[in-house]
């Protein structure tokens, strides 16, 4: 995949859109049975095959900006998925961690220069600045930067230009593209450090289902899910009265936070087992796990194959969308790179196309655009005259 090409066409969206709209409008009535998710208790299964924006299009834009958002959305992404974190005034924001001076210029505001300080993030000492330290309005001082401008060099062309997102924004802009596009743009928020912020009195939950009411989101048919790596806050979601889909977000390694917290024993690994599933399944809708506990890899790096996970979760009823789909070599197993450089895009397609064709049900994805075609790829569509529709029922 030639990155410039991408480019190209993204600098051309509202023209490239236009023919695209007419074709996706068609698309909507699939999407819409695709968006009515299982019940709680691990109802029906989706009968669409969903591509999730990780932190939007993060692998194009500086992750959870409303440009990122936009971008992953217009790539052709069905949700778009914000972290979200709380700030000292209790609103949500969207960061993948309360530390932000990864992903932000704050290092460079001396005005903020005391606030740096070390916290226990989960049991790790962090030390930086920490988002439950900042008013929305001083967050809005700051801009965002790239994360990985190692990997993702062109994405250091953005670096100071975006804000830092509140969630209502991400509900604002999904709505405005869900208009333009034609086809409904779904959200995916992942509550971040729940026992972290309890902690800190900034509790997540009440904040998130207050958000989703007042936006006429908290409902079960809602292109919603809410996702968390820790257990405990999803079941209190559920008794604060969340009625979207709910995925439980899993591991490769280590145990949830607020088990570990609590003495609980139990690991992800316990979690993953039949039992375990049938027990999400409970509160939840599907399961988010790593890649690598759907396909493994092999010693030497490459491909594995699948484990059991796809049939377990769909005996319990679940659901199962896994992260995190990259194009470049580095992240892509041994066997799917091309050529030696490790930021240049592998054979990204047919990685996806491999764990698409073993069952799950969507993916969390840097590079939206490419999700949509492996998508097309898996269920056998042409795909030669055109980049394929945003959304296809599989
Ligand atoms: O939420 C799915 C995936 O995003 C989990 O990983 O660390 O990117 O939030 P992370
Ligand atoms: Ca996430």
């Amino acid at each position: 995949m030639d990155r410039r090409r991408v480019l190209t066409a993204i600098a051309a969206t509202p023209l490239a859109a236009a023919p695209l709209a007419a074709s996706v409008a068609a698309a909507g009535p699939a999407l819409a049975a695709g968006t009515a998710a299982g019940t709680a208790a691990g109802g029906e299964r989706r009968r669409s095959t969903l591509v999730i924006g990780h932190r939007g299009a993060s692998g194009y834009r500086p992750e959870h900006t409303l440009a990122s958002y936009e971008l992953a959305a217009r790539l052709g992404a069905d949700f778009v998925e914000p972290d979200l974190v709380p700030t000292k005034d209790g609103v949500l924001v969207c960061r993948h961690e309360p530390e932000i001076g990864g992903t932000t210029n704050v290092a460079d505001h001396p005005e903020f220069a005391g606030r740096k300080k070390t916290a226990s993030l989960d049991g790790v000492a962090t030390t930086g600045w920490f988002t439950e330290d900042f008013t929305l309005a001083e967050l809005k001082t700051l801009r965002a930067k790239e994360r990985l401008p190692e990997v993702r060099q062109e994405n250091t062309l953005y670096d100071g230009l975006f804000e830092i997102p509140a969630f209502t924004e991400v509900l604002d802009l999904r709505a405005r593209l869900s208009k333009e596009l034609g086809r409904e743009i779904g959200v995916y928020p992942e509550t971040k450090h729940p026992t972290y912020f309890a902690k800190a009195g900034l509790p997540l939950e009440q904040r998130l289902v207050d958000t989703l009411n007042r936006y006429g989101l908290n409902r079960r048919e809602a292109a919603v899910f809410v996702q968390s790596f820790e257990t405990t806050n999803l079941a209190q979601l559920r008794k604060l009265g969340l009625r979207t889909s709910v995925v439980q977000l899993l591991s490769a390694e280590g145990a949830p936070f607020d088990l570990v917290d609590a003495g609980d024993k139990r690991t992800y690994a316990d979690l993953v087992t039949p039992a375990g599933l049938r027990a999400i399944a409970a509160y939840a809708t599907g399961i988010g796990p790593d890649k690598l506990q759907v396909i493994p890899r092999n010693p030497d790096g490459s491909l594995g194959r699948a484990t059991s996970l796809v049939t377990d979760a769909h005996a319990a009823g679940l659901v199962l969308h896994p992260y995190t789909f990259r194009a470049e070599n580095t992240f892509l197993p041994a066997d799917y790179r091309r050529g030696t450089a490790a930021n240049d895009f592998g054979r990204a397609i047919d990685e996806q196309v491999a764990y698409l064709r073993a069952g799950i049900d969507g993916l969390f994805t840097d590079q939206a655009d490419i999700g949509v075609l492996a998508r097309a790829v898996a269920a056998g569509q042409s795909i030669g005259a055109a980049q394929p529709a945003p959304h296809s029922a599989t």
